[in-house]
């Protein structure tokens, strides 16, 4: 007898009968299954498809890969994940926050030309918990569009008419250090004096001190509890690096506080003054439709103080190392600069087109940059989900971009471990970056030129050095440090 799905009553065995789908309970069981077999299938067929992160790891809970991020060698964390996952996209989480990777000059053009459409500015929190915008809601702001370009881009402050004022006294501020604090010594901390060579250039032309103002000292010494702290974990606690930067904030507001009212008074009385706190104590806020008040002027201009003199005086230790390191591009550069030395008449500062006849000492500091750039990188957080080699990047995540990657790229620069400043003749764009690219693009690139074309100028006129450390670790990645502050031999030159 043919069994039948129908057959109310199966004569053979009782079980088959209860496996009847005739019966009401397994017509409801049918029903069921049916209805979530369609549910799901319309589910499938109408949700969004799922989301193809990049490849990489998000390392440990909370941290992420933080720690190996800031207190290893990030060079070596970007070229281990792009070589594990991929060499233009990984994701890893950096700062507690999931981040993707952008790399090379196609990552970097991507953001440059996506700025504020799909990215925007973040920085870290060290950073946030430092200097942050008080007056603005978004907390992630440090210093806010407005004042970046209303201030520091602002003609008459560090673009190129105000630059072309500074140059002499730039030249006798620099001198002046050279006598105060590398004459007459064998052995100095390069980093340490240059460091506070920056700092006592930043505070002179960014907030307008005069050159004999004890505080243009003050500053100069504590900046040095500043730049490890920039980028941290930010554990607010006695001996951490965030716990010493944190107090350096705040001895520096309060110092800067103590100008604005000094400032004030003078302009009260008639004063002229032209400098970048100056402007900020003068200019509304169109986020606000207000005026600033003085904390929140202290505290951004203690940020673009500190700007000032973090990255350069990085940066010119390594220059330094390099060029102690090769005696053929010392000699070029030293030919260079006493060429423009000797057109000068005895005592004459340095001006304006002498920076420009400079080219072979800007391309060698350049190519320094490329190879051991002071600033690796920066975030930036996505607006909305984003689509990347063919990888969704979910709204609220950080996005990194990396100087190196794109700086290190064979197929921009052949040889790019090869030490070669001649190659900065032409470039394409997006390529070389160590000033990062677009909107974002550094404000203090030309002031950084002026700073450190007039210093070399100087330092190769009065000495050749000798690397005493030539393996001597950097501290931090983000902004790298000299662990032992540079070490270096003077042999002082007659001129
Ligand atoms: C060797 C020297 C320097 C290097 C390598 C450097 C590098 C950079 C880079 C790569 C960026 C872009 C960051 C991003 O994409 O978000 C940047 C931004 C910035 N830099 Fe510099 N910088 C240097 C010197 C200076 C100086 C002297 C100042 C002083 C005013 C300064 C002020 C700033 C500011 C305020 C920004 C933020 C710009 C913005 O968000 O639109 N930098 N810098």
């Amino acid at each position: 007898m043919e069994l039948s799905y129908s057959s109310p009553v199966n004569i053979t065995t009782g079980s088959i009968m209860e496996l009847s789908y005739s019966s009401p309970l397994n017509i409801t069981i049918f029903t069921l299954v049916l209805v979530v077999f369609l549910y799901n299938f319309i589910h499938h067929l109408t949700s969004p498809r799922k989301t193809k992160l990049p490849p990489g790891s998000f390392g440990w809970p909370i941290i992420g890969e933080s720690y190996e991020f800031l207190y290893g060698n990030s060079q070596k964390f970007i070229g281990d994940r792009m070589k594990k996952y991929s060499p233009k996209v990984f994701k890893t989480k950096l700062h507690g926050e999931p981040t993707v990777v952008l790399c090379g000059p196609a990552g970097h053009k991507f953001i440059t030309v996506n700025e504020e459409k799909l990215f925007r500015t973040w920085r870290p929190y060290s950073l946030q918990k430092l200097f942050r915008a008080p007056f603005l809601p978004d907390t992630k702001v440090v210093i806010p569009r407005e004042t970046l370009v209303h201030v520091t881009k602002a003609p008459g402050f560090i673009k190129t008419d105000a630059l072309i004022e500074y140059a002499g006294k730039m030249d006798s501020m620099i001198q002046q250090q050279f006598k105060l604090h590398w004459r007459g010594k064998p052995e100095v901390k390069a980093y340490e004096l240059l460091h506070r060579m920056a700092a006592n250039l930043s505070s002179r032309f960014f907030l307008g001190l005069e050159e004999n103002d004890p505080r243009m000292e003050k500053f100069a010494m504590l900046s040095f509890g500043m730049t490890q702290g920039l980028n941290c974990i930010p554990i607010n606690f006695p001996g951490t690096r965030f716990y010493r930067a944190k107090k350096v904030a705040e001895t520096m507001r309060k110092e800067v506080l103590q100008i604005i009212k000094e400032k004030k008074a003078a302009m009260c009385s008639g004063v002229q003054t032209n400098d970048i706190l100056s402007h900020m104590m003068l200019s509304g806020n169109s986020e606000t439709g207000r005026f600033k008040t003085e904390t929140e002027i202290a505290t951004m201009s203690s940020a673009v103080v500190v700007s000032g003199f973090t990255t350069p005086s990085t940066g010119l230790s390594i220059i330094m190392k390099y060029i102690g390191e090769r005696p053929e591009i010392y000699n070029k550069i030293r030919e260079e600069q006493m060429e423009i030395s000797s057109s000068k008449k005895p005592g004459e500062l340095l001006n304006w087109e002498d920076i420009q006849k400079m080219k072979y000492t800007w391309h060698t500091a350049l190519e320094v940059m490329r190879l051991r750039p002071p600033f690796q990188g920066a975030f930036r957080e996505a607006l909305s989900d984003f689509t990347y080699e063919g990888y969704t990047i979910p709204k609220g995540w950080k996005v990194y971009w990396t100087v190196t990657t794109t700086n290190n790229n064979p197929e921009c620069f052949p040889e790019p471990e090869k030490f070669s400043p001649t190659r900065f003749e032409s470039l394409p764009p997006y390529t070389f970056v160590p000033f990062g690219g677009g909107i974002r693009m550094c404000p203090g690139k030309e002031y950084t030129r002026l700073v450190m074309l007039t210093f070399l100028h100087n330092v190769v006129k009065y000495f050749k050095w000798e690397v005493l450390a030539p393996n001597e670790d950097m501290i931090g990645t983000v902004l790298p440090v000299p662990k032992n502050g540079f070490p270096i031999h003077l042999h002082p030159l007659s001129t």
